[in-house]
């Protein structure tokens, strides 16, 4: 393919990611992002292929054919649920392959590069490969700590910034070794050295960070993985992948940033670890803790249908029972009646970023209906019924009233203060956080324990 034809192509699935972005950040229009996505990356790895620079299709298209038919089988088979723990495992692969090109662009016998065109290599090698391992044996511990392999416990060695700083200066200095080293065999062993340090650095990173702080870990890795990517880019010169890499490295900033706005984080703090420690011992701290009253689906109904002003609020155990479409029943009867059905979403609801938009989507509740935190928080005091289902830690109390919990101040759904608030869970146990909720035993709410998708097709039932 000429170099021209090339660069072209390699623009023109930059402008579709960038629309695939763009569609993205809209329900509405997600699945045509999904497809200018799907077309982008079809066009860069056709670009790649013909490029030139690629030989020994008889071990590449197999390994691609393979590649591509384990991707599919992973994608159809995972839950929703567990959509977390296979983004952060994705972002590994992105690490790994970006120390692997960065070893190999090394190692490279036929590279030509002199002068001042070899330290650049040099410097984008090193760079990758440190950021790559960083993301490989971080996204592995995200990993487990997100599939439950791993304790979610923060791991608080003593001193372990000054631990981190350490093993920061270790990796500069074998950075100067590297650069400065006569030959590739001699580069090659500070170059290892590092790479060891710093896969240690991205293990104790990850490891220092507790249970409640994972969402904006995996937002994080997945920024670290875009620029891995970019990394791998500059060491291959291959546009494409600079402008994927900048992208993703970029929104993945973004996103890790609107998390910890939503959660009430320091970015700083979240990456420095220690927070979301698991415990946490909020309703025998809250003055208005007390006894926990529970009730049948049939009164549930019965207050839903008196109610004029309603707001739901999903959370992860709806996903888990997959009740949204027995919920979409419900709201479109109580609509039918006269009442004012709204959904409030928290932005870390679920277990991924969007987890309730896309099951209220798939369930076709209007969007309209459906609002973010900030758009109703302040409604709760005019309404008739809130009504969590499956959601815990983005409706609890304890976040506002309990310095120490470890959820202290982010921000929630304030349901308590509807006239009733009903919540569906089964049993006491507390959410992903690991707190106690005071919201429980406050006096006017009331519990209807059981599977959230059992209970409400009975409140269905009741409903005619
Ligand atoms: P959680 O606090 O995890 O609470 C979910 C509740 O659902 C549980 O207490 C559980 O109680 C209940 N539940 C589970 N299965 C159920 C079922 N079949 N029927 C009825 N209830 C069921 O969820 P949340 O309120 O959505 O908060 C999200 C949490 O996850 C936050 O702490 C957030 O930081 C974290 N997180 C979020 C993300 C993103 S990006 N959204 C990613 C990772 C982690 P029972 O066991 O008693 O039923």
């Amino acid at each position: 393919m000429n170099p021209q034809l090339l660069t072209v192509s390699y623009l023109a699935a930059g402008a579709l990611f960038i629309f695939s972005l763009g569609g993205l950040s809209n329900q509405e229009s997600a699945r045509r992002g999904n497809i200018f996505g799907i077309l982008g990356m079809t066009v860069a790895i056709l670009a790649t292929v013909f490029s030139g620079h690629v030989g020994a299709f008889e071990k590449f298209v197999p390994a691609m054919i393979i590649g591509a038919l384990i991707g599919i089988v992973i994608a159809r088979k995972v839950e929703m649920t567990s959509m977390p723990e296979l983004v952060a495992g994705f972002h590994s692969f992105v690490g790994a392959a970006a120390v692997m090109v960065g070893f190999a662009s090394y190692l490279d016998p036929t590279s030509q590069l002199e002068g001042a065109d070899k330290t650049i290599h040099e410097v984008e090698v090193y760079l990758g490969v440190f950021i790559g391992i960083i993301t490989f044996t971080g996204s592995v511990i995200a990993f487990g700590k997100l599939s439950g392999k791993i304790s979610g416990k923060p791991l608080m060695l003593p001193a372990r910034h000054w631990l981190n700083l350490a093993m920061l200066l270790a990796c500069i200095y074998f950075g100067y070794e590297f650069l400065s080293a006569e030959s590739h065999s001699s580069g090659v062993v500070p170059l290892l050295i590092m790479t060891v340090i710093a896969g240690i650095i991205g293990i104790h990173l990850i490891m220092a960070i507790g249970g409640a702080d994972m969402p904006v870990v995996v937002s994080m890795l997945n920024s670290y993985s875009g620029w891995a990517a970019a990394a791998t880019g500059f060491m291959l010169s291959n546009v494409a992948l600079i402008v994927v890499g900048a992208l993703v490295g970029s929104s993945g900033a973004i996103l890790s940033y609107i998390m910890c706005r939503a959660m009430n984080r320091h970015f700083v703090s979240v990456i420095l670890g220690g927070f979301g420690t698991s415990g946490g011992s909020a309703a025998s701290s809250d003055e208005e803790a007390g006894e926990v009253t529970s009730c049948s689906a049939e009164e549930v109904a019965g207050l839903l249908k008196d109610a004029s002003e309603v707001i739901i609020v999903p959370g992860y155990g709806m996903a888990v029972a997959q009740a949204q479409n027995t919920v979409s029943d419900i709201v479109k009867k109580l609509r039918n009646k006269g009442v004012n059905v709204r959904f409030g979403i928290h932005p870390v609801a679920g277990r991924l970023p969007g987890h309730m938009n896309v099951l209220l989507a798939e369930a076709k509740v209007p969007y309209d209906i459906v609002l973010e935190m900030d758009e109703l928080n302040d409604d709760f005091p005019d309404t008739d019924v809130s009504l969590v289902i499956g959601a815990n830690d983005i409706v609890n109390p304890a976040a506002q009233t309990d310095p120490n919990s470890p959820i202290a101040g982010m921000p929630v759904l304030e349901v308590w203060k509807a006239k009733t608030c009903i919540v569906l869970k089964r049993s006491m146990a507390s959410g992903y956080a690991g707190v106690d909720n005071p919201l429980f035993y406050k006096e006017n709410t009331d519990m209807l324990f059981g599977d959230a998708k059992d209970s409400m097709t009975e409140v269905l039932q009741h409903l005619d």
